[in-house]
């Protein structure tokens, strides 16, 4: 405190004495320090694809619908990405509805792939490693995860076996969070099954590398009351059906008895290790989206379900 007065006194009389230097211009020759320094061996940093994004709790929802599908998201340092996938002659097609599949969007090349690019440009071979790496996505926090829901849209049973087949190339390289011996190790991707992922496909697995997407509104229905952190790291449920509809653009923003149906939901998640995700929060009119968001970020929600990344990556 008495350190920083002292600063700016003296900032202060500096600038009264001086000619005025003005904040933001850089001198000729620094200028040509900066321009030259490009291209040098010594200034190209190894794990620079994510250099300065700071990840934030955000969910990139429907993120395959987004015009770069996983960088986009990425890009904007979201914690969790989504894709919705379709199996059709054993290819998994990535897309919102039928008419929005093809030949080449597919999971394997829309995410797959590049996860592993970028894992891979984040765990470089070097003689300077003690053992090997396992770095997450993020450069400025590798030990974070990035959620990936897998959003199954055709028969539940035979999709989802495509997906765990599909996984292969991430698993062979230890990328994947895994569930082993009743303990969940977290690694660079965490993989939640969702939509018509069947739940016995996960649940009783011992032995997996990825996960459920409980209704996080019906934990105590007596079908998913044994589900914990384990089975769902994550669970997620319809904001305005759970919750209710906003009727005010004011804070609060929730009535008391809306505020109660959140708490307890949030609550009986936490109290078995499971982080919580609304969908369908409002999104229009922009106070009213900021004023939710707030609102669940201040009630502890895990990850807010986004789908202006610009407007969320702004508010944070
Ligand atoms: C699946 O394969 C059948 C038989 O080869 C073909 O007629 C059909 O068009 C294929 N469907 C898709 C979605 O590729």
């Amino acid at each position: 405190m008495v350190y920083s007065s002292v600063l700016v006194t003296a900032v202060a009389l500096a600038l009264a004495a001086g000619p005025q230097p003005v904040i933001g211009t850089i001198t000729s020759s620094l200028q040509y320090v900066l321009k030259n320094t490009h291209g040098s061996k010594e200034y190209e940093y190894p794990t620079d694809i994510t250099r300065d994004i700071l990840p934030i709790p955000v969910h990139s929802h429907n993120d395959y619908w987004r015009e770069k599908p996983f960088w986009t998201g990425l890009s904007k340092g979201c914690a969790s990405t989504e894709a919705d996938v379709w199996l059709y002659n054993g290819t998994l097609h990535v897309g919102h509805d039928q008419s929005a599949l093809t030949e080449d969007r597919t999971l394997e090349s829309l995410y797959i792939n590049p996860v592993l690019e970028v894992l891979d440009r984040q765990n470089p071979e070097s003689p300077f490693l003690t053992e090997p790496t396992k770095n997450g996505v993020w450069d400025t926090a590798p030990d974070l995860t990035l959620y990936f829901f897998i959003d199954v849209k055709t028969s539940g049973p035979e999709t989802f076996k495509a997906v765990i087949q599909a996984l292969e190339p991430l698993r062979e390289k230890g990328y994947l969070s895994t569930f082993k011996d009743g303990v969940v190790k977290y690694g660079p991707v965490t993989i939640i099954g969702t939509g018509e992922t069947p739940l016995d496909m996960v649940a009783p697995v011992s032995d997996r590398d990825y996960f459920f997407d409980a209704p996080l509104a019906n934990l105590n229905d007596p079908e998913f009351a044994h589900i914990d952190g384990t089975i769902s790291p994550i669970a997620s449920t319809n904001f305005a059906a759970a919750v209710g509809k906003i009727t005010v653009d004011t804070d609060p923003i929730l009535t008391d008895e809306q505020l109660n149906s959140l708490r307890e939901q949030i609550s009986t998640a936490e109290s078995r290790g499971i982080g919580a995700r609304y969908w369908n929060t409002p999104h229009w009119p922009t106070r009213t989206r900021n004023l939710v968001w707030r609102t669940l970020l201040r009630e502890g929600v895990f990850l807010l379900n986004a789908d202006d990344l610009d407007a969320v990556a702004a508010y944070f």
